[in-house]
């Protein structure tokens, strides 16, 4: 749906052009990000949204990036009652308050590729887990997963998933700063899904030193195009073998999320 197109007439055509035409939705919620001073329109949009989106329940208008060492962004109630809902993807289902916990509906493709590389039997690691869309993905065949999340409250739904999605006997979700990690976890993992923080690719070295020789490595980071060159030689440097990368997603103007696929 065009947001702009939807709320021609409605909105004067000097603020729409500054309106994002593209909206998130996750689970019943919608999430836009509507522009300083045109607050008083708040309500038409979502009325707009509601009406042609019948499965949304809430609109959220946010008002500030990705915040903190939680990844949340500031979220305002623009219509309905509830920042709290249920995100379906690709059979799976996550129980999330977008308030509380980061959850990102446009990596769905990357869980669903990477799940699919998991092999049974296989033992897996997820640090900066969030509530569990990476980890719960991989347990669905890995033999068992080890998860990291120093958010309390994204661990409390990542423990609801856990049960919504039934793998709560091969998942092991710690409460935990990643910096702990080599202290706390014993070497011997198959796996690594490393959904990176911004401003964190220091994690890749500590954290490969728990995969076993011959093991892989999911390494997600956020960079402009003309570094990639230059960083598959750097992870070559470092031992790992490249074998994928792509990118999956904007998030600032030259700026992208990147996944890269290691072998060790
Ligand atoms: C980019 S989000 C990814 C979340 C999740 N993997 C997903 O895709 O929904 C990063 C997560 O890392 C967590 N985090 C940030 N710094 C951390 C740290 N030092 N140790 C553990 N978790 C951390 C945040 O709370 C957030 O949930």
């Amino acid at each position: 749906m065009s947001l702009r197109d939807e709320l021609k007439g409605i909105v004067p055509q000097n603020y729409l052009s500054k309106l994002p035409n593209r909206f998130d939705v996750i689970g019943d919620i919608a999430i836009v990000s509507v522009p300083q001073g045109m607050e008083t329109y708040n309500e038409d949009i979502a009325r707009v949204i509601m009406e042609r989106m019948q499965n949304i329940r809430t609109v959220l208008n946010k008002t500030s990036k990705l915040e903190g060492d939680h990844r949340v962004a500031n979220l305002e109630i623009i219509a309905g009652e509830s920042t709290e809902t249920i995100h379906r993807e690709f059979g799976l289902a996550y129980s999330i308050d977008l308030k509380r916990s980061f959850f990102n509906g446009r990596l769905s493709f990357e869980r669903k590729r990477v799940a699919s590389l998991v092999r049974s039997g296989e033992k897996v690691l997820v640090p900066f887990s969030g509530a569990g869309p990476f980890a719960i993905s991989a347990a669905k065949t890995a033999a068992t997963v080890v998860a990291v999340e120093m958010n309390r409250h994204a661990c409390k739904y990542f423990a609801i998933n856990c049960k919504l999605n039934k793998v709560e006997r091969n998942i092991h979700v710690i409460n935990a700063d990643a910096s702990s990690i080599p202290n706390m976890l014993r070497t011997g993992f198959d796996r690594a899904i490393i959904p990176t923080p911004y401003g964190m690719d220091h994690f890749l070295e500590s954290i490969s030193t728990l995969v076993k020789p011959g093991g892989y490595i999911h390494f997600y980071t956020f960079k402009p195009k003309e570094d990639i060159e230059g960083l598959i030689q750097r992870y070559g440097n470092m031992g790992f073998e490249v074998l994928f990368h792509r990118r999956c997603g904007n998030v600032a103007p030259g700026i992208s999320r990147w996944v890269f696929d290691l072998k060790k």
